[in-house]
């Protein structure tokens, strides 16, 4: 009887403590073929009549008491692996909407980019982009660059592993890329991202972006740069503003000129973002050179455009009064959200 007792209480601790993968071995213990239980309903008939009635009415009580706890403890196992799975796939209808994500917004050199295409877009302009990886002959030698011209140096390159191949240091082999695929005439603008290998500091970085703007057709002058590029910048900083060009050179445009816009900050006065000067040089230009129509096959003779390239971050810099272009790449939400 005792025996039968602590049977059923050892079994009890057990069935309590059993896990879904301990609980069949313990059912196998009591009840299984050679299980305690099993083993002492088999040898009944070793007892009087009087015990053998005593410890088989014991025994069987122990049998079903054993197996009722084993069947409610594997229900419970079950349920509680049920609910694990439910509250893991459960979603809250009556969450709020209201709770505060807070909502993302364009990087500033983007909004700018953006509001820059959908100005040259209204301006008649297709936008395109091209490869930021690019081959000597796009990024210079079709540009008018040759190989050993000193204005090789004052794009600091990186260059690719065998030197074949380099980061493109303007958006201007995107006019090589256009020309070579499409005839006159043309009227594009490639924004995109740039690389020169110089250290940074508050107005250089080895990674800024640009918008290239072309157009070639008969007949192009340079009063149609003149009209685009004053009507952009109108849109962009305003009409109030005067605008000078300023004489330049670069290679692959003949004459070339800078743009200068009157210090938006001052107007013209003079202050820390003009450095006192009153102007603000906002970007270079000038006529296709012959040189850049006739590696792309064009007829120089019946052909002319004008190009320019605008740098991004320095016009955003311009903008919105920001001193140090290397903000834009660090990240720091609380410069990002004023945008
Ligand atoms: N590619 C020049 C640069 O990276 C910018 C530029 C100047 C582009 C004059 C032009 C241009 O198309 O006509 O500094």
């Amino acid at each position: 009887m005792n025996d039968i007792g602590q049977l059923i209480d050892e079994a009890s601790k057990k069935i309590e403590n059993a896990n879904v993968a301990t609980l069949e071995n313990v059912r196998i213990l009591y009840l299984g073929k050679n299980g305690i239980l099993t083993q002492i309903l088999k040898s009944l008939s070793q007892y009087s009549i009087e015990d053998r009635k005593r410890i088989g009415l014991e025994a069987n009580r122990a049998k079903q008491i054993i197996e009722s706890g084993i069947e409610n403890k594997k229900k419970n196992l079950e349920k509680i692996l049920l609910d694990e799975k439910t509250q893991k796939e459960k979603l809250d209808y009556s969450q709020s909407f209201y709770f505060p994500f807070s909502k993302g917004s364009f990087h500033p050199v983007v909004q700018t980019i953006k509001g820059m295409v959908s100005i040259f877009e209204s301006l008649g302009f297709l936008s395109v982009e091209g490869p930021e990886i690019e081959t000597d002959w796009y990024n210079f030698e079709a540009l008018n660059i040759p190989k050993n011209h000193p204005a090789r140096d004052v794009q600091d390159t990186f260059y690719i592993a065998g030197m074949k191949n380099l980061l493109r240091t303007h958006t201007s082999p995107g006019q090589i890329h256009v020309m070579e695929k499409q005839k006159p005439p043309v009227k594009v603008i490639v924004p995109g991202r740039v690389y020169r290998n110089e250290a940074s500091d508050p107005s250089h970085s080895s990674t800024f972006h640009q918008i290239e703007g072309f157009e070639v057709d008969e007949n192009i002058s340079f009063v149609d740069l003149k009209t685009v590029l004053i009507e952009f910048i109108y849109k962009f900083f305003g009409s109030d503003l005067n605008v000078r060009f300023r004489p330049s050179h670069f290679q692959f445009t003949e004459p070339s000129a800078e743009v200068d816009i009157q210090c938006f900050f001052c107007k013209g006065k003079g202050c820390r973002i003009c450095k006192n000067s009153g102007w603000i040089e906002a970007l270079g230009c000038g006529m296709v050179h012959p040189n850049v129509l006739k590696a792309v096959n064009y007829d120089s003779e019946k052909y002319t455009g004008y190009a320019f390239g605008i740098g991004v971050e320095r016009i955003t810099m311009l903008k919105y009064g920001i001193d140090d272009i290397r903000l834009f790449y660090e990240n720091d939400l609380r410069f990002l959200k004023q945008f």
